[in-house]
């Protein structure tokens, strides 16, 4: 009797939770954000970033952690200089948040919360986050698949499947729901072991809600919004200054 509920148990929890690696090691977590979903879900929409570079259209870097890393938390304070000229930063690490930044508050945000524990020196943190989006290539890897920003429908097995066959890992998918009231693409977590960078199931897998069929929609530059609202409302003399002051 107290084995067929042991078994029972068991079985409950392999149904109940998702696929995740037996790992107990130091590993990364990288987070990377569809812009198109970003764009579509907020009221205030997208801006375009004031650094004066155009963000990818492609997915962004919005959070990278490491997870168990047996290490004394940094006190260096975040340093702009350190990481600024370092390739694809500005294009794909962008915040797109209106009104439209610098992206700094962002980056420092990661340093401060998960960076500074993470055993990488500033530039290696950066750097790291960056080099493993390139190696993942969410973007081509989901094309080469047909699974396009095309506003179609997809299914979240397959969305998995694609990086399943490709990388022998299965992201998490985070969907928002967008302007039509459906759930869509939002973001896809990866993580990696961290000695090595194998990419593998997260070990702690948060639910997340979506619909079997997401929604993939589309970005386009166009929907950056630029300035000129805030410089308008700036510059109108039948604006009340505290309402300007506001933007
Ligand atoms: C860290 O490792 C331990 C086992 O050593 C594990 O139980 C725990 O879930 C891990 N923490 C995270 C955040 O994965
Ligand atoms: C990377 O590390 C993991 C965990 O230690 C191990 O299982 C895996 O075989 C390693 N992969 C390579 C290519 O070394």
């Amino acid at each position: 009797m107290a084995s067929r509920i042991a078994l029972l148990c068991l079985l409950g929890l392999v149904v109940a939770s998702p696929a995740v690696a037996d790992y107990s090691g130091s590993y990364y977590k990288l987070s990377l954000m569809w812009p198109g979903a970003y764009c579509e879900q907020t009221k205030a929409g997208c801006c375009k970033p004031t650094t004066g570079v155009s963000p990818a259209r492609d997915f962004y870097i919005t959070g990278f952690a490491v997870y168990n890393a047996t290490t004394q938390c940094s006190n260096a304070p975040f340093d702009i200089n350190e990481i600024i000229d370092l390739p694809g930063l500005l294009q794909y690490w962008s915040n797109i948040k209106c009104p439209g930044n610098d992206g700094r508050s962002s980056w420092k945000k990661a340093w401060k919360n998960s960076g500074r524990c993470s055993g990488l020196e500033q530039k290696d943190y950066f750097e790291t986050a960056l080099a493993l989006r390139s190696r993942l290539n969410p973007l081509v890897r989901l094309k080469h698949a047909g699974i396009e920003p095309d506003m179609g429908m997809y299914s979240v097995e397959e969305i998995k499947r694609v990086f399943q066959t490709e990388i022998d890992a299965a992201p998490l998918i985070q969907c928002s729901k967008g302007s039509l009231g459906k759930f869509q693409l939002f973001q896809l977590y990866f993580c990696a072991v961290a000695e090595n960078g194998t990419f593998i199931d997260c070990p702690t897998a948060p639910a997340y809600t979506c619909s079997d069929e997401i929604l993939f929609p589309p970005f386009e530059k166009w929907m950056l919004k630029q300035q000129q609202i805030k410089y308008a409302a700036l510059y109108d003399p039948m604006m009340p200054a505290a309402v300007a002051m506001d933007h």
